[in-house]
């Protein structure tokens, strides 16, 4: 069976890609920044079946790539295909007001965390075998522009998806940016505000991983009407 390595594994969005994978078939293998991260993981899925959990700072250099090198040395599952949704930092200081090291630590967050997650992972999957695929979750606050941090910091993810889809589109690997125009939260929270349920978002990955010919695309999902027929479109601009 395959399995999917998530990254930002606890979080609103993590937790639908979880369901979703399992959903689809696929083990989980997803990474928790503490046990106590990892605890709240399983307060949102079913069951613990099918997922195994690994700590690791996704902020630091070192993170991803200690996970990678576990999976090489066979002491943790092999993954055929990655969910990165790291980030969730969603502050709302105005631009003017906005010091240096706060937009670093959103960009850190938002940002940096999805690329060294991207830069560590897509090695060992080009030597995979088969088809494995890479999917990157953004946000539309970087073209609204409502929150000044998190809409810089939304910026850089659309660039590294027009990168990795250009990059990819002639590898084994199938990379697509899912771009979420809506609020999307764990249900027990969603059911008191209303966003969408992370286990209802979660159809947007499980009919994704079942699409092989979506590749170097994004995905925009807006409102419910969007989870299960994929609106998509290349992101190869020439
Ligand atoms: N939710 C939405 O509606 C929405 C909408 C548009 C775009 N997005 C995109 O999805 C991303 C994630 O959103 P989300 O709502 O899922 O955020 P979230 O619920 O806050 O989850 C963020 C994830 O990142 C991890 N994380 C954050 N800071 C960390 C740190 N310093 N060290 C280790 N782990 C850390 C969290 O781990 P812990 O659980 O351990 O804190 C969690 O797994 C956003 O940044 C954005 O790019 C989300």
């Amino acid at each position: 069976m395959e399995t999917v390595l998530v990254v930002g594994a606890t979080g609103n969005i993590g937790i639908a890609a979880i369901l979703g994978a399992l959903r689809a078939k696929r083990n989980v293998l997803a990474i928790v920044r503490n046990q106590a991260s990892a605890a709240k993981l399983f307060q949102n899925v079913p069951s613990k079946d099918g997922i195994t959990i690994v700590e690791a700072d996704i902020v630091s250099e070192e993170g991803v790539k200690g996970v990678v090198n576990q999976v090489r040395a066979g002491k943790l599952p092999a993954f055929q295909h990655v969910y990165a949704a790291a980030g969730g930092a969603y502050g709302a200081t105005p631009l003017l007001d906005l010091s240096t090291s706060e937009l670093r630590r959103f960009l850190t967050l938002n940002f940096e965390t999805n690329f060294i997650a991207y830069r560590e992972t897509i090695p060992y999957l080009l030597e995979q075998k088969g088809s494995t695929s890479f999917t990157l979750c953004t946000g539309s606050q970087g073209d609204i522009g409502a929150r000044a941090a998190p809409a810089i910091s939304q910026g850089p993810l659309f660039s590294l998806s027009n990168v990795a889809c250009r990059d990819n589109e002639k590898t084994s690997v199938r990379f697509n940016e899912v771009y979420l125009g809506a609020r999307v939260e764990i249900d027990s929270v969603a059911e008191g505000t209303g966003a969408i349920k992370s286990s209802e978002f979660a159809d947007v990955y499980t009919e994704l991983l079942s699409r092989p010919e979506i590749k170097s695309s994004r995905i925009s999902v807006a409102t419910k009407d969007d989870l299960k027929d994929l609106k998509h479109n290349k992101k190869i601009v020439y």
